[in-house]
């Protein structure tokens, strides 16, 4: 009995270990989105400032219910990983998900992931991402973009170019995606509407290492 709950316990830390897709520091790690994550994203993303820097395709007032629909969208939308070939335009690896949950000291507090294009923009994905307000400010979103895109040019050969955006007061994103590399493409004027304001938009682009020029 003794040995089945000590097995039983090593393949649940070993299913826990593979969940992991980065390793930030011992506190700061990206991760599969599980569903028990509910309890700690969803208060934190039902925080009106975290949200009025996102879509509004994201609910406010977030609840538990949203963060389970976010699951179960997670896990439909696949994107095959692995070697790429042009001509059949399919990856001879796993479909894997897209979107990840950021974990700080254990808990998931945040999300970072990928929108792939369709046709002709197939090799291009745009990156989303945010974090619960309690942990602003400490250097860690600029250590997870750089730690995931790293992640996702060995992940996804496909992947020719990585795409971000903020609205231009967000000065912290716009920071966010300088120091992890992102060259800045320009500004589209007045090109969404958030909680009744024309918000400019600042362009960010990234090229797969090798592929420039
Ligand atoms: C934007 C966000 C991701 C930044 O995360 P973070 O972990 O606080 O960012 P970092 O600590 O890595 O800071 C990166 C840089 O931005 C700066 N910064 C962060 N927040 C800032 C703010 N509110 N105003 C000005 N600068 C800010 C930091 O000083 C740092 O720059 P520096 O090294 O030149 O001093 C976080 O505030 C967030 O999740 N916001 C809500 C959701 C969101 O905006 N998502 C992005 C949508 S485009």
């Amino acid at each position: 009995m003794a040995a089945t709950s000590c097995l039983e316990s090593t393949q649940a830390q070993s299913d826990q270990a593979e969940d992991v897709i980065v390793h930030v520091s011992p506190n700061l790690q990206i991760r599969r989105w599980r569903k028990s994550d509910r309890d700690s994203a969803a208060p934190a993303l039902n925080n009106p400032n975290v949200w009025r820097n996102m879509l509004d395709g994201i609910p406010q007032p977030y609840t538990l219910a949203d963060a389970d629909n976010w699951y179960e969208y997670v896990q439909s939308e696949l994107v095959p990983s692995g070697p790429y070939d042009d001509n059949t335009r399919t990856s001879s690896g796993p479909s894997i998900p897209c979107h990840y949950a950021i974990v700080v000291d254990g808990k998931a507090c945040g999300g970072v992931g990928l929108i792939f294009g369709r046709a002709c923009y197939r090799r291009s994905a745009t990156l989303g991402y945010w974090l619960a307000e309690e942990h602003w400010g400490k250097g860690y979103m600029t250590r997870l973009v750089k730690a995931f895109i790293e992640w996702t040019w060995e992940t996804w050969e496909i992947l020719g170019r990585i795409n971000s955006f903020h609205f231009r007061r967000n000065v912290g994103s716009g920071r966010v995606m300088e120091k992890a590399g992102f060259e800045y493409e320009g500004l589209r004027k007045k090109s969404g509407l958030k909680l009744g304001v024309w918000e400019d938009e600042g362009m960010y682009g990234m090229v797969r290492p090798g592929l420039e020029g």
